[in-house]
């Protein structure tokens, strides 16, 4: 009874895995920056494309090594970890050759999920910028994924139709007050991927988007004031409902994978609907009594 019992439970489980996992990107190899804990998107994508059977290194700043949860991380995909400030070229030179060397060849799929502001972090208000935290958060969030392309391009690293996708806001497109300057960096972020993705496009067939991702209950979300109010509205404001961190690593998946290689230099919006609704009846209502 208890073999029985053991057996079907094993079956179960089995049928689940074999379910969920589809060897989408089998054979291919990848960087993966910005896991830092378990709550960020990057961890996630690493999780799923582990489990649709890449390879892969991942990265991330050495100050966020220190608290060593990308340990854990990289033992259970796996992985090894090769740090890099995504701000220096010549951190990013030494990650891409140690990448391919690691991983056996080139690149098919890179994973830009970086955001940073000390405008933000330090509590100043956009209209009193301070600009020297102004161009950190430009180079951090934005300018380096035009590092890290054009590293990857000057090594050859990327295979043709491989992919980069980059994490983004809809604050790139509409005012959302509290994201600050972190608005201006994403739409250069989103600019940069359509001017690079048509270069690379033309020299390799590689493939660059952004991903716009809903709120997301992480370490970099919850710097922003008023998270907590901000995640309810757009809650009710999405006919399907904020997309979670992981609906967004399936959508990276898809993005890596060989069934979406015409997809280049877009903003894709991963939002439950958010980006298309004027207004919900849900939030109607509560202005009801006003
Ligand atoms: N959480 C949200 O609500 C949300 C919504 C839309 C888009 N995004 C975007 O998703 C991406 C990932 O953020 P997250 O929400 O998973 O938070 P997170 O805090 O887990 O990830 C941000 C990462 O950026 C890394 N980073 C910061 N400075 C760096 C540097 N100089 N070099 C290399 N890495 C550096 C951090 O160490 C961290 O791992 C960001 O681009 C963010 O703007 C987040």
């Amino acid at each position: 009874m208890l073999f029985f019992f053991a057996v079907s439970l094993k079956q179960l489980l089995l049928f689940k895995i074999s379910n969920m996992a589809n060897n989408l990107l089998k054979g291919k190899r990848g960087i993966i920056f910005g896991a830092l804990n378990d709550q960020s998107i990057a961890w996630k994508v690493a999780e799923r494309a582990h489990e649709e059977g890449a390879v892969f290194v991942l990265t991330n700043a050495p100050i966020a090594m220190r608290m060593g949860e990308i340990n854990g991380l990289a033992a259970k995909t796996n992985s090894q970890i090769i740090p890099a400030d995504a701000t220096s070229l010549e951190d990013l030179e030494n990650l891409v050759v140690k990448a391919m060397e690691i991983l056996g060849g080139k690149i098919d799929f890179v994973l830009h999920s970086i955001g940073m502001s000390p405008n933000v972090r330090k509590g100043k208000h956009y209209t009193e910028t301070n600009y020297q935290y102004y161009n950190q958060t430009m180079d951090v969030s934005a300018i380096s994924l035009h590092k890290t392309l054009s590293t990857l391009y000057k090594h050859e690293a990327l295979n043709e139709w491989g992919s980069v996708v980059a994490l983004t806001y809809i604050a790139a497109q509409r005012i959302f007050p509290d994201y600050n300057d972190m608005a201006d960096a994403k739409s250069l972020l989103e600019s940069i991927t359509r001017s690079f993705g048509y270069h690379y496009g033309i020299k390799n067939k590689v493939r660059v988007n952004t991903i716009s991702q809903s709120p997301t209950v992480t370490t970099a979300g919850q710097g922003i004031k008023g998270f907590t109010e901000f995640i309810n509205f757009s809650e009710q404001m999405s006919p399907l409902g904020n997309a979670s961190a992981v609906a967004c690593a399936d959508y990276c998946v898809t993005m890596f994978s060989d069934l979406t290689r015409y997809v280049t230099m877009q903003n894709l919006f991963h939002d439950g609907g958010f980006s298309n609704t004027g207004v919900t009846q849900q939030v109607i209502e509560k202005f009801g009594n006003e």
